[in-house]
């Protein structure tokens, strides 16, 4: 399986958890803290791996365009808002029942714009320039470890997401 194939799929997983928890979010209070709690547990360790593999995969090639560079600054920089919120959700789950539900609302789907940017970003802007570069500018054998490595954390992810699913979808 190509990196690129990798990433997409798991580009579609982690939007489809999005899309749940605005779902979610609609629901009562009480339900939509539980459901949004569980749903970011899976999610954010997963996405911490996913942009730190990518910061290696992407930071690594040779880029001689100047609107590449320009690109993968900015690519650099949605990482590092997306590890803010990240943060500043993680910091709400362990009290997900009591804490602020505004501030949990309000983060989880900044947090769910921000992929979707972020994602569109990478695809559209950043693949194309990194797909363009010659084998001089790009570690052939970190690519495949990369995708190695995204394979095994989404079947892990899903794993994970699989056993919450039916909860998320069904339960009240
Ligand atoms: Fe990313
Ligand atoms: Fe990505």
């Amino acid at each position: 399986m190509g990196v690129f194939a990798s990433l997409a799929r798991e580009h579609r997983l982690f939007s489809s958890v999005g899309l749940q928890c605005e779902f979610s979010l609609d629901r009562e209070e009480r339900i939509a803290r539980r459901k949004v709690a569980e749903a970011m547990r899976v999610l954010l360790p997963a996405l911490e791996r996913h942009e730190e593999v990518e910061s290696l995969l992407f930071g690594d090639a040779d880029y001689a365009e100047r609107e590449a560079r320009r690109v993968l600054a900015l690519v650099a920089a949605q990482h590092g808002e997306i590890e803010a919120l990240r943060a500043e959700i993680e910091a709400l789950l362990p009290n997900a029942e009591h804490c602020d539900f505004g501030r949990l609302k309000s983060g989880v789907l900044r947090l769910v714009q921000g992929l979707k940017f972020h994602f569109e970003t990478e695809e559209n802007l950043l693949w194309p320039f990194y797909n363009s570069l010659g084998s001089r500018s790009i570690r052939r054998s970190l690519a495949h470890e990369v995708g190695e490595k995204i394979d095994q954390m989404e079947k892990g992810m899903k794993k994970s997401w699989a056993a919450i699913a039916d909860y998320l979808e069904k339960e009240p």
